[in-house]
C-alpha cells in the first residue's frame, strides 16, 4: 500500500483541531482520508463528511467501525483517528483495535489514568499501534534541542510555560464550543489547563531532557465558578537529578499561545519558543552566543532533522508542519510495519501515560497543600 487509509471521528462543523489533522496529512503526503464519523449527531456527521468531501460518511463512530471492518482489506481504513473531546478518546481507540486498526489520538490521550491504561491494555492485547499527537515535538528545532541536551551532560534545570489568555473572562464559557467541554470535568477529564496545555508542556519537558519526571508538588487553581483548574504552577524532580518549574495557564491575559521552554545543561543553556519556532538560543559560558535557524538546507542541523523540513531556511514553516511531521512518521511506520531507529516520530502511549501520571498527580498534590507525589509509584 503506498498510503494510510484512514478515518476520522469527531472534526466536523465548528471543530477545532479535525482541519489540522486533515491538513498534517495531506501536507505529510502518505495519508489518504476515505471515512469519517465527524461529529456526535448523524446530521451533522453527514453533512460534515459531504462539505469535507469524503464519500463514506458515517453516522456514528461505532457504525464507522462495524462497516469499515467488514469491508475487503484492499478498501478498508488501516488508522482511526480521534479528534473528539477527552472523554471519548478511550471508549474509540479501544474500539477501533479491537475492529483491528491502529489509532491516532489527540491528547490528552485520555480523561483519566485508568482510562488510559485501559488503552495501554487494548494495545498489548490487540497487537495495534497508537501515535498521540503532541505537535509540538513535531518542530524542527525541538528535535535538534533534544540532541543537543543529549550531548551536553547532565541537565541541571529545566524551565517550562504555556499560558493562554482564551478563558480569561467569565463570559469566554458562554457560546464557545471549544470551551465548553474544556471546564467540564464529564467530558475533559481530572485536569483542565493542566489536561489541556500543561500536558503539552510536561512532554515537552521529558521529549527535550530524554528524561522522565519522577515527583512534583503543584498548586492548581480558577476563576470563581468553575470546576476544573484554569491555571497552575507545579515544581518538578526528574530522573537524574534535575529541577524544573512548569507553569500553565488559560487566564494570562495578552498571552496566545505561549509556550516556552529553557534546559540548562552542564556544558550549556538553551531556549525555545514556540511562537518564534524557527530559531534556538544556545549559550555556552566560553562562547558568544548562538541562534540555530531552522531550514532543510542548514547545513548544521542533524541530516535527519534536516530531512523532516520542506523549505529552505528563510521561508518559515510552523504549526501544520510540526503536526505533519508526526504524520509522516507514524505513517511510515504503519506503511512498512518498521519503527524508525531513534525517537519514533510522534509521542508513544508511554509519553501518554506520564502526561497522564503528571495530571493526576498534579491535582493529588494540590489537593494536599502541594505535597510532593511520586509519579513512579501512580
Ligand atoms: N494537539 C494539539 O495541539 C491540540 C489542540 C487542540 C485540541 N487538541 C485535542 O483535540 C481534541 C478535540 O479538541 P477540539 O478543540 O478540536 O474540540 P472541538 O470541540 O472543536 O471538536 C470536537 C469534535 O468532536 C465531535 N464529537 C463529539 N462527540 C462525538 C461523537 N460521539 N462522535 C463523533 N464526533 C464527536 C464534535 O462534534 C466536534 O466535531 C481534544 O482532545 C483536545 O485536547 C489538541
Amino acid at each position: 500500500m503506498s498510503k494510510v487509509r484512514y478515518g476520522m471521528v469527531g472534526g466536523g462543523e465548528g471543530a477545532f483541531i479535525g482541519a489540522v489533522h486533515r491538513t498534517a496529512a495531506a501536507i505529510a503526503g502518505n495519508w489518504d482520508l476515505v471515512a469519517g464519523a465527524f461529529s456526535s449527531t448523524p446530521d451533522k456527521a453527514r453533512r460534515s463528511a459531504a462539505e469535507i468531501g469524503v464519500a463514506r460518511g458515517y453516522d456514528s463512530w461505532q457504525d464507522m467501525l462495524a462497516k469499515e471492518a467488514s469491508l475487503p482489506a484492499d478498501r478498508r481504513i488501516h488508522v482511526v483517528s480521534i479528534v473528539t473531546p477527552n472523554f471519548l478518546h478511550a471508549p474509540v481507540a479501544i474500539a477501533a483495535m479491537e475492529a483491528g486498526f491502529d489509532v491516532v489520538c489527540d491528547k490528552p490521550v485520555a480523561d483519566t489514568l485508568e482510562a488510559a491504561r485501559a488503552i495501554a491494555d487494548a494495545a498489548t492485547r490487540t497487537g495495534r499501534r497508537i501515535a498521540i499527537t503532541h505537535t509540538y515535538t513535531g518542530y524542527p528545532l525541538v528535535k535538534q534541542a533534544r540532541d543537543l541536551v543529549a550531548g551536553a551532560g547532565a541537565v541541571r534545570r529545566v524551565m517550562v510555560k504555556y499560558t493562554q489568555d482564551w478563558l480569561s473572562r467569565a463570559a469566554d464559557l458562554e457560546n464557545n464550543k471549544q470551551a465548553a467541554w474544556r471546564v467540564d470535568p464529564n467530558r475533559s477529564g481530572e485536569g483542565g489547563a493542566i489536561g489541556d496545555i500543561g500536558t503539552h508542556a510536561f512532554n515537552l519537558v521529558e521529549f527535550i531532557t530524554g528524561r522522565r519526571v519522577k515527583s512534583l508538588c503543584a498548586e492548581l487553581g480558577s476563576l470563581p465558578g468553575r470546576s476544573l483548574d484554569d491555571d497552575a504552577s507545579a515544581l518538578l524532580r526528574l530522573e537524574g537529578g534535575g529541577r524544573g518549574m512548569l507553569a500553565c495557564s488559560q487566564v494570562c491575559v495578552g498571552d496566545a499561545n505561549d509556550l516556552a521552554i529553557s534546559v540548562y545543561c552542564d556544558e550549556l543553556g538553551l531556549h525555545w519558543r514556540q511562537e518564534e519556532p524557527n530559531s534556538l538560543r544556545v549559550g555556552r559560558r566560553d562562547r558568544p552566543e548562538e541562534i540555530w535557524h531552522a531550514g532543510s538546507n542548514r547545513a548544521y542541523l542533524a541530516p535527519a532533522i534536516r530531512a523532516i523540513q520542506r523549505t529552505p531556511g528563510g521561508h518559515p514553516e510552523g504549526y501544520m508542519e510540526a503536526f505533519a511531521n508526526i504524520y509522516h512518521a507514524f505513517g511510515q511506520e504503519v506503511l512498512t510495519g518498521k519503527r524508525a531507529a531513534g525517537a519514533p516520530g510522534y509521542a508513544t502511549l508511554e509519553d501518554a501515560i506520564a502526561c497522564m501520571k503528571f495530571i493526576h498527580a498534579a491535582k493529588k498534590s494540590s489537593d494536599a497543600d502541594a505535597a510532593w507525589i511520586d509519579l513512579t509509584t501512580l
